[in-house]
């Protein structure tokens, strides 16, 4: 039987911290070449993930600029991927969620005429703009795509409201199997600053923010917040492991740079990211993964934006959507600081987004549509 090329094609951080689990399953796989590609629309951040979790890409098209433009990652990863793609001749390539990586990505296997498996299928907000680009990115994703892996029912819902129903599975998030390998008893920090926080003595906050929607008066006015809520707890620690983005740095030292107690610190690589969190008190991000990987920790999340393509954690009552305005995020920050019954109305475990097996799902899945195997059964929280 021939050797299945499985090209998986990836370019950010999140993209790679929940593609790297699944690399690795399918190159377990017997019969199976897992092929990782990477763009590097991410440099920095992509190669901490990379060395986490191991992963050795076969080809880099190293696209990185310092404040691109979507038009330029787009075109720069098309171009790029043809080579990559007459070099290794996938049978199918695997793309991510909802990055411009992705896009271009399955555009790229298109026009190859190659199928696409897409990984993270079926989130919506249904607003255009909301977020931006990634609602559009993958909506287009999804006309493109061959194969869909819906991390819950309900994304898997949308897409049948859109007519999509053939190809598709509910498989979990693959983020919640890369949690459960990087998640330890005991852990230490190879940051020390994180070795010496006061976990039991003071409250820690997680902070992250780095959305392009929330550019300009969204993010100032986030920023502007977080500052408040350090300044008015003085039992609490604000721990914001800053995005690379010269937009984001530039705004966060403004506002942030020289509170006490608010640690202004580089992106953390993923495995220390993880072990903050479970140690953390609470979590407030406009971050995708992180309002997935919250929850799974018994983590309160507060998400910063108007929106949520994720609504499982918020139905469950584990996280809550805080928005943009300042003296929200002030006031609902303050009620969870202060009400140990508001916190613990919000502190407990749930697992709406996977049980750490979507990879073999996923990979099942594959193998099943090249009749190989069987059809998986699906995840269901
Ligand atoms: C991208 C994705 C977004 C995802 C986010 C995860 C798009 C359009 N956006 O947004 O969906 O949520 O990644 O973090 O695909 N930079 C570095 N080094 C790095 C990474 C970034 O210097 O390792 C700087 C560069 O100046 C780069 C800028 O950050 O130009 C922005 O990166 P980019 O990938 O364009 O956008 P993100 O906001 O990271
Ligand atoms: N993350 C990390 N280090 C950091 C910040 C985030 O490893 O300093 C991880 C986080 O745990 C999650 C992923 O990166 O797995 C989320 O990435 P990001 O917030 O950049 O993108 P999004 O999920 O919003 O697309």
């Amino acid at each position: 039987m021939e050797t299945l090329r499985i090209m998986s094609v990836f370019g950010t951080r999140p993209e790679a911290i929940k593609m790297a689990p699944l690399v690795k399953e399918l190159a377990a796989r017997e019969g199976v070449a897992s092929i990782c590609c990477v763009t590097a629309q991410h440099r920095e951040m992509l190669d901490s993930v990379l060395a986490v979790f191991d992963v050795k890409p076969d080809w880099d098209l190293d696209i990185m600029t310092p404040r691109q433009t979507l038009s330029t990652i787009t075109s720069k990863c098309l171009m790029g991927m043809d080579e990559a793609v007459d070099a290794l001749k996938p049978h199918m390539i695997l793309v991510h969620g909802d990055t411009s990586t992705t896009f271009a990505g399955a555009l790229s296997a298109f026009y190859h005429q190659i199928p696409v498996g897409h990984v993270e299928a079926g989130l919506r907000t249904y607003d255009k703009y909301s977020p931006y680009p990634e609602e559009m990115n993958r909506k287009l994703v999804t006309a493109i795509a061959d194969l869909y892996f819906c991390p819950t029912r309900s994304n898997r819902e949308n897409l049948r409201r859109e007519g999509v129903t053939e190809g598709v599975f509910v498989t979990g998030n693959t983020v919640i199997d890369a949690l459960k390998t990087t998640v330890r008893e005991g852990y230490t920090f190879s940051t020390p600053e994180l070795n010496r926080l006061p976990y039991g003595s003071k409250k820690v906050l997680l902070v992250t923010c780095h959305r392009r929607e929330n550019y300009g008066q969204p993010m100032e006015d986030i920023m502007s917040a977080l500052a408040e809520i350090a300044r008015s707890h003085d039992g609490v620690e604000l721990v914001y492991p800053v995005h690379l983005s010269p937009v984001v740095q530039e705004c966060a030292k403004r506002h942030l740079g020289g509170i006490g107690n608010v640690h202004l610190i580089p992106p953390l690589a993923a495995d220390e990211m993880h072990n903050l969190m479970a140690r953390c008190y609470l979590v407030l991000t406009d971050s995708g993964g992180l309002q997935e990987e919250a929850p799974a920790l018994g983590k309160p999340v507060l998400v910063l934006r108007r929106e949520t393509e994720r609504p499982e954690a918020v139905t469950a009552g584990t996280a809550k959507l805080a928005g943009v305005d300042r003296e929200a995020i002030v006031r609902m920050a303050g009620e969870l600081i202060t009400d140990p019954a508001a916190y613990r109305a919000m502190a407990h475990a749930v697992n709406p987004y996977g049980d750490g097996l979507a990879c073999r799902r996923i990979a099942d899945a594959i193998l099943w549509h090249f009749g190989r195997g069987e059809c998986p059964e699906d995840f269901s929280a």
